[in-house]
């Protein structure tokens, strides 16, 4: 919806924003988990984030990172253990004075929870530098009823594994992630994708201007914490589309504002 200036000309537009849970409820609990999960459903996000990896057995889990390291209780990279061995370890984060632990969830536990009472928006990546998620992945959703652009989003820093989901479900939302160092609009606006996905410094009003007159939506990520709120209200102002807040309610909250 646009907001019409005294001179009729649109100044910004704020609402019909995607209120997307980065990772879940990032500023309130362990990334990736059931409960965290939880809070984004409770606080009425748009759609739960999930960075998807694999485990040794072919087992899909939701974690960011290329290591088990920095999340959980466990060392080492997620293909190199099966299911049972990664269950053996916790996500283990602090908050306030407390220590807080629960399992690494598998994608199959997720669904199983939310149903068809979220929207999921899948972030793949390349296995072993191969594209070995997506068919297992698109079974998954399948098996689930949720292989459906109500239920799904797909996401992905590899064309190729966008690709590969395109080929098997051309009807879902795919998104083209830029890092930051990496965004190239041209090559964005070429992309053969409905969402372009970039970090906030790369956002500016021409970029998003010239994406959404290719007909490319514009999602926006932030990795900077100290930034993050003061970028969210700044990209908001030029139009964008979804934002992967950490802080949901601070993000519904502008939006009402
Ligand atoms: O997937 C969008 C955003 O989450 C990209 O950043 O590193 O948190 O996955 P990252
Ligand atoms: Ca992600």
């Amino acid at each position: 919806t646009l907001y019409a200036s005294a001179a009729g000309r649109p100044e910004a537009v704020l609402t019909d924003l995607e209120v997307i849970a980065h990772r879940g409820a990032n500023n309130f609990f362990n990334e990736h988990t059931l409960t965290a999960y939880e809070i984004a459903s409770e606080a009425d996000a748009d759609s739960i984030e999930i960075d998807l990896r694999m485990t040794k057995d072919h087992e899909l889990i939701a974690l960011h990172d290329t290591t088990l390291d920095r999340t959980t209780t466990g060392a080492g990279v997620p293909e190199e253990f099966t299911l049972n061995e990664i269950k053996q370890f916790d996500t283990v984060a602090v908050f306030g004075q407390k220590t807080y632990k629960e399992p690494v969830p598998t994608l199959e536990e997720i669904v199983t929870a939310f149903k068809q009472e979220e929207h999921y928006y899948i972030e793949t990546r390349l296995v072993d530098g191969e594209t070995k998620m997506e068919e297992p992945l698109i079974n998954l959703l399948q098996e689930n009823d949720l292989l459906d652009p109500k239920y799904v989003s797909f996401q992905s820093f590899s064309k190729e594994s966008l690709k590969k989901l395109q080929e098997f479900a051309p009807e879902i939302r795919s998104t083209l992630l830029y890092g930051t160092d990496k965004f190239d609009l041209e090559d964005g606006l070429e992309a053969d994708a409905d969402v372009i996905g970039i970090e906030s410094r790369n956002v500016t009003k021409c970029v998003v201007d010239t994406l959404h007159q290719q007909g490319k939506e514009v999602h926006v990520f932030f990795t900077d914490e100290r930034t993050q709120l003061v970028e969210q209200q700044r990209v908001m102002m030029y139009g964008v589309d979804g934002i992967f807040t950490d802080d949901i309610d601070f993000t519904k909250q502008v939006l009402k504002e």
